[in-house]
């Protein structure tokens, strides 16, 4: 293989597939412009949606090529590791009802073999094996054709992995719209398998996904039914950072030459190194994935996304004030958002004008939301500094749950934050006592909102509306999993965690445990829109809802939908769109009476 930077990887591909007969088009707005059921633009298809299901030709023809800025924040939290990062590049190129498999896999194989100079005798691949049986209802058969197309190149059969869905099917999960099929492209490390189990998929580093061929043949419709769309697409995506990653032999995507300058100044800009080597090594990477995120978000043409508490808006709060946290562990001084962009916006101003053009206005906002994050920070951690100087003083060790609840509370300082400054002064913290507080406190905000129904929703502070609809998740996965007798029995929420009881006659196995997990956080991943509107209980039932039985409703409610994957009446608050959630882990099951289980789950922290 060749070590070419990505510039040049973006021209060669979109080179290539010109010579294929493409239009080369812009990529859209990371921002999108006219889907309501994503926050950011995830993949290059979003913006060919209404061309992919046959709504209107695209005006450039029906076979294109393009780069499309991605952002992707349902892994918020593992960003840190070798591999994640919020925003990526994408490049792919389409067939509009015009080319199809054949095409599509013999130039895949042509463009990794003769331009990116892969051998191979290094690409396993993986299709879909198929799922139900034929001419029953929801059959869908195996993609032997992909197969044969691959043999046809070259590929032997034992390097071909026939996967189901949850491997080799791309639609956006959760949602409906187009979708199919995929046949995915590996590049085999040449690293010792880690098991017998070990193929195309595993997470052990061996194979690489390099590049991803969707045939979008079905239509997901609002039932959750794959339907024949009555056309043939091709949609594929290779990854611009983890291309140039495997080209360069880079270690992690972090050492190639598109991050080299951010981490540059990053290094310059760092004063301290944390002990901790892992935490010194993740804190870079949050720090430079983050604000090179938010500078594409703030530099965006369409603009309009600012740091706020809702909606995208939210999701960029995040990764600034999260960059902000991290930046604190390399003793970065205040003022280095505006530095990373300055430097981000010189690395990238060439391919993305925009950056430049809206330089001014994006470090402005930066500077604001860095400085309001900082005081509250700064006022936050001078109040932990006195609590921990009186207790050192009268010879305790031990920070009470109702100081920590004041600190979160009244100064809005993250009790993860508290937590951590405990252990560097040799402190600890009664967690107990902070849930206890936390949860005295909300309940009297509950007294005091006239006769509200709550649900057991106690505050409407960002955390707790954050977990209220992971709940309704947990309570549709659940349904999904064990069936629709899971039905809620009661629900109470902390800033810690939420805790959800239903009826279930015994223990949930680990694999079901894991099932509900896998299935929520698939939803926050896919960034599915949440819906409100008003209705009547009996038209809120006919569509489906899930109500509390026996709670007592008005005549008009409210009903919250999260794609099609749930409908509930509930009074709300909850998030604009699930990958608000960041993640989801059940940290308990256990029985709360009898025929009832009880669920304590968390979600990911800012
Ligand atoms: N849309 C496909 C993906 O994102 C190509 O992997």
């Amino acid at each position: 293989m060749k070590n070419i930077t990505a510039d040049e990887l973006r021209e060669t591909y979109l080179k290539f597939f010109e010579s294929k007969g493409h239009t080369i088009i812009p990529g859209a707005s990371v921002i999108p412009e006219n889907d309501p059921t994503v926050l950011f633009t995830t993949a290059g298809m979003h913006p060919l949606v209404p061309y992919l299901m046959g709504q209107m030709p695209h005006p450039a023809g029906t076979r294109l090529t393009d780069v499309q800025k991605c952002v992707r924040t349902g892994d918020i939290d593992a960003v840190g590791d070798s591999a994640h990062l919020t925003f990526f590049e994408m490049l792919g190129n389409w067939s509009l009802n015009d080319y199809f498999k054949k095409e599509a896999i013999s130039w895949s194989f042509e463009f990794l073999t003769t331009k990116l100079g892969f051998s191979p005798d290094q690409l396993s691949v993986t299709v879909f094996r198929g799922e139900g049986k034929e001419g029953e209802d929801g059959y869908i058969p195996a993609d032997e054709e992909a197969v044969e197309i691959w043999k046809s190149l070259g590929i032997p059969e034992e390097r071909i992995y026939r996967l189901p869905r949850e491997d080799n099917w791309w639609g956006p999960a959760g949602t409906t719209g187009p979708c199919g099929p995929d046949t995915e492209m590996f590049i085999d490390t040449g690293k010792e398998k880690c098991g017998p189990d070990c193929r195309p998929g595993c997470h052990c580093g061996k194979f690489i996904e390099i590049w991803n061929d969707v045939f979008m043949q079905y239509n997901k419709n609002a039932e959750g039914k794959f339907e024949p769309l009555g056309r043939h697409n091709v949609d594929t995506g290779m990854g611009v950072e983890r291309t140039i990653c495997m080209m360069s032999g880079a270690p992690t995507v972090y050492d190639t030459e598109i991050f080299a300058p951010i981490m540059a100044k990053i290094g310059e800009l760092s004063t301290v190194t944390p002990e901790d080597a892992e935490l010194a090594l993740k804190s870079r990477r949050i720090v430079a994935d983050h604000m090179r995120t938010a500078t594409f978000i703030l530099c965006d043409p369409k603009g309009g996304v600012k740091p706020g508490n809702v909606g995208a808006n939210y999701v960029l709060r995040r990764l600034i004030r999260r960059a902000v946290r991290y930046s604190r562990f390399l003793g970065i001084a205040p003022g280095f958002t505006v530095k990373l962009a300055e430097v981000i916006c010189e690395k990238y101003r060439n391919v993305y004008p925009e950056l430049a053009e809206n330089l001014v206005q994006c470090k402005a906002d930066l500077e604001a939301e860095e400085n309001r994050f900082n005081q509250t920070l700064d006022k936050g951690e001078a109040m932990f500094n006195k609590v921990a100087e009186q207790l050192k003083a009268h010879g305790q060790s031990q920070i009470s749950g109702k100081t920590a609840f004041k600190l979160y509370d009244t100064f809005g300082f993250p009790f993860e934050m508290t937590l951590e400054m405990a252990d560097k002064a040799g402190l600890t913290v009664d967690k107990e006592g902070f849930e206890e507080a936390n949860r005295k406190h909300q309940e009297l905000s509950r007294t005091t909102s006239a006769g509200s129904f709550k649900a057991g929703l106690q505050d409407n502070s960002e955390v707790v509306t954050r977990m209220h609809t992971a709940t309704h998740l947990l309570h549709a996965a659940l349904h999904r999993v064990l069936g629709p007798t899971a039905n809620q029995k009661g629900s109470n929420i902390t800033a810690e965690r939420l805790r959800f009881d239903f009826t279930w006659p015994e223990k949930m196995t680990p694999e079901q445990i894991a099932e509900v997990e896998k299935l929520v956080n698939e939803w926050i991943a896919a960034g599915i829109a949440v819906d409100k509107k008003t209705t009547t209980v009996e038209e809120a039932k006919n569509e489906g809802a899930m109500a509390l039985f026996g709670a007592k409703y008005g005549e008009q409610v409210t009903l919250y939908s999260i794609g099609d994957v749930s409908k509930e009446i509930c009074c709300g608050p909850h998030v604009a769109n699930t990958s608000e959630l960041g993640s989801f882990k059940i940290q308990k099951e256990q029985s709360s009476s009898a025929g009832v289980r009880r669920i304590k789950a968390v979600i990911g922290n800012m």
